[in-house]
């Protein structure tokens, strides 16, 4: 969290919840989710019980992301979180993803109607909004709850994705290489490695976006295999001291990609909301998740993991599980920043 932006506070007194109270709820929830270098490219317009959750091409990759894929695989995180705020104040959601071809950053219309008791487990659920960070480093020796690793298989199934465990020493190593050799060719690439500095401020930087120094470790752990992160600080040594006094973690954890059976924007807006799903179960059993991009960025790097699966899915994001004390403090803009009631004009970028 940041001074600037707080989680959304559950308001009181439901029965009487006007429209507005509702939509800055859920909207000042979904800024929670996780987007590609903290880019948080969505924006929400409110009609009567309709909240409209709209992708900010303003804010899309140009270089990493040039079809968008990532910004819509956030969007995808943050419609889950959207979902899940409706269900915390009691109301069942109906939504429609990408509903209009003619307005392609539409991503979804959400309505929220009757109410409907929140189950314990959804309760759980939502609490890890604001817990869960991404996690960059290695993870601590204890193994991730029992059944947990099924529980989130079903779950990105439930969303038409898929979470593919790397089972074998040679599974694993073969996605490190991957993403060892994706983060070579991104560091001698000038435009890339100029727009990741663009979304990874100073240490004291106001900005209330992009990847802060409180969010990554200053010396990178080594895990074995290692996965290496991206340099955010971009050769300046900034970010957090050493995630325990012990040492840094040194574990790998569980290594997974998450799939689609197709590669059309509503794939990666349900792999979007399915890893939304996954990070916020893992969190609600203790266990955290660092994340690899690079490699589905690169479209012939991609091709080999694709190879690797060899079932023609597409792979969307390489993960790690496991658990870990987190330390990291991630940023957001504030809720009134995104959302617009009416038929206004779109927030300033
Ligand atoms: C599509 C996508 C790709 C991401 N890729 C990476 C990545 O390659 N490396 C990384 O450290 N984090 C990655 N992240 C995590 C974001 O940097 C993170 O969500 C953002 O900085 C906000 O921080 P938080 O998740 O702790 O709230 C990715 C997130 C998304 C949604």
């Amino acid at each position: 969290m940041n001074a600037l932006t707080s989680p959304a506070k559950r308001p009181s007194g439901l029965s009487r919840l006007t429209s507005t109270d509702i939509a800055e709820f859920v909207a000042g929830s979904a800024i929670w989710a996780p987007s590609v270098h903290n880019t948080q490219p969505w924006w929400f317009a409110v009609h009567g019980t309709e909240i409209a959750l709209r992708a900010d091409r303003r804010r899309q990759l140009g270089v990493a992301d040039p079809g968008g894929r990532e910004m819509l695989i956030s969007c995808g995180a943050a419609l889950f979180t959207a979902k899940l705020a409706l269900r915390a104040l009691g109301f069942t959601a109906d939504s429609l993803v990408l509903p209009d071809p003619a307005d392609p950053l539409l991503v979804a219309c959400l309505r929220w109607r009757h109410q409907a008791p929140l189950t314990s487990s959804e309760e759980l659920l939502f609490r890890q909004v604001p817990r869960r960070r991404t996690h960059r480093g290695g993870f601590g020796p204890a193994p991730l709850a029992p059944g947990l690793l099924d529980l989130l298989r079903e779950g990105a199934a439930r969303d038409g994705a898929s979470l593919r465990v790397a089972r074998n020493e040679a599974s694993q190593a073969a996605l490190a290489d991957v993403v060892g050799m994706a983060e070579l060719v991104q560091r001698l690439d000038s435009a890339y490695m100029r727009e990741l500095a663009d979304w990874a401020p100073p240490p004291g930087s106001m900005r209330a976006d992009g990847v802060s120094p409180s969010s990554y470790p200053a010396r990178p752990e080594r895990t074995s295999p290692d996965f290496p992160g991206r340099d955010f600080a971009h050769g300046h040594g900034w970010g957090l001291p050493s995630s325990s006094p012990a040492g840094p973690a040194r574990f790998v954890g569980v290594v997974c990609v998450l799939t689609t059976a197709d590669d059309r924007p509503a794939d990666w807006v349900n792999a979007g909301h399915a890893l939304q799903r996954i990070l916020l179960t893992a969190s609600s059993y203790g266990g955290a998740a660092a994340l690899y991009s690079q490699p589905v960025e690169i479209s012939w790097l991609r091709e080999v993991i694709r190879h690797h699966l060899g079932d023609g899915s597409y792979p969307q994001l390489v993960l790690r599980l496991g658990t870990v004390i987190q330390n990291a403090v991630s940023v957001r803009r504030p809720v009134g920043s995104v959302l617009r009631f009416g038929d206004g004009p779109p927030p300033a970028a």
